[in-house]
């Protein structure tokens, strides 16, 4: 099964499966001379792990993330950078009715019927848990655009028909983290709970959408065609589990403009430089960056996994069945996909700035082209 890489000049590995015995990713391509430890990965993991709050899965994983190679004296190497955090509370025995009698809405039939065979526990390498990897990759890329201004975030814009009015990127910094729905308005957090409660009790669940935005990318990245910075970010957001659409810009709005009030003429900057007098481009235009923010939406639908009877059928026996899924599920899912959101963008961002050399490869203290014999910190001549 390939697919399991993300990413061309930073190039995210990843393996596991929801009740295997461990999640794994190697993150290929940062550049020596980073600062990281584990608690730094950890920190953005903690974000993601289930049990948080009585709106996310009560699976108890405490997501302890170990760093095995690429990093030495607290600094990256250059090499490759493996992480592992091990499935602590798999329990796949719950799984074995839907074997040979899929659930509905998961994964469960296209993959044995491509596969001839499939993990079954938990969904095995379909499962959401393998977020987990690309949260890990994304706390280094987070980490690395740090060192260039470059800073993203994303919070929770809309739960069922409940909608937070538009806020700033500051508020978004400064409120998201502080209500498990992750929602930048606290009194729109206040309604969204209510609301998954609601759905919760009735043993039902609900779908919603994520805001982000990028601020401090440079102009200039992405290139025409298949490499266009929208269609690999597009690639990223619409390779989490569970999303039906993703959009940037005025999005979906968009059929709705016309022309004239679209367009957004051009004018002199106070540097002199040609720039668009707004942003409904949301910082991409013809594929490439405009330098202004990149922002846009992410939708999910509602969780699969609820506890009503739902029917299925068995392909071995040929009987028509009823289901209940029971247990530990997530009753909505972008309270949960925030951290993740943040982590593909810090990804795809990373990953057009080292092909555009806008960061050295090879060293983060250079600039790109230049050839530094001075020795790196982590190593021994430096101490
Ligand atoms: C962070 C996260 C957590 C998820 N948790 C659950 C869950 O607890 N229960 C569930 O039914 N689906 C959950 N999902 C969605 C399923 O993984 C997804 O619906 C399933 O794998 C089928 O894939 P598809 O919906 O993209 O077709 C989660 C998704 C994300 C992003």
């Amino acid at each position: 099964m390939n697919g399991n890489r993300f990413g061309r000049l930073f190039q995210v590995t990843t393996y596991g499966e929801s009740h295997g015995d461990a999640m794994g990713v190697t993150v290929s391509g940062c550049p020596a001379g980073l600062e990281l430890d584990e608690d730094d990965v950890q920190a953005e993991l903690d974000r993601r792990k289930p049990g948080q709050s009585m709106i996310t899965t009560s699976r108890g994983e405490p997501d302890a993330v170990s760093i095995n190679s690429g990093v030495q004296d607290g600094y990256t190497t250059g090499t490759p950078i493996g992480m592992v955090i091990e499935n602590k509370d798999a329990r796949s025995g719950k799984y074995e009715p839907y074997v040979t009698a899929p659930r509905p809405s998961h994964g469960d039939f296209t993959y044995s019927a491509k596969f001839g065979t499939r993990n079954w526990g938990g969904g095995g390498r379909s499962s959401a848990r393998e977020t987990v990897n690309w949260v890990a990759a994304g706390a280094i890329a987070k980490k690395v655009l740090e060192t260039r201004d470059v800073r993203v975030k994303a919070h929770v814009n809309q739960i069922g028909d409940i909608e937070a009015p538009e806020v700033s990127f500051e508020q978004m910094l400064e409120n998201t983290e502080e209500n498990p729905v992750r929602c930048a308005d606290p009194d729109t957090a206040e309604e969204m709970r209510e609301l998954i409660d609601e759905y919760q009790e009735q043993g039902d669940s609900i779908g919603g959408s994520i805001y982000f935005e990028a601020q401090g990318v440079p102009r200039g990245l992405g290139a025409p065609r298949f490499d266009a910075f929208p269609s690999r970010l597009g690639q990223a957001m619409m390779s989490i589990p569970a999303t039906t659409a993703f959009e940037f810009g005025l999005g979906r709005e968009a059929r709705e403009w016309t022309g004239k009030d679209r367009n957004e003429d051009w004018e002199f900057s106070s540097d002199g430089d040609p720039v668009p007098e707004g942003n409904k481009h949301g910082g991409l235009q013809g594929g490439i960056t405009t330098g202004e923010p990149i922002y846009g939406e992410i939708t999910w639908h509602a969780p699969t996994s609820i506890p009503k009877k739902q029917k299925t059928v068995d392909w071995e026996t040929g009987e028509e069945k009823e289901i209940q899924v029971v247990g530990r599920h997530d009753p909505v899912l972008p309270p949960r996909a925030v951290p993740v959101v943040e982590a593909m963008l810090n990804l795809t961002i990373l990953d057009f700035m080292l092909l555009g050399g806008r960061i050295n490869p090879d060293r983060l203290d250079d600039q790109p082209g230049e050839y530094d014999t001075d020795y790196h910190p982590s190593s021994p001549q430096n101490k």
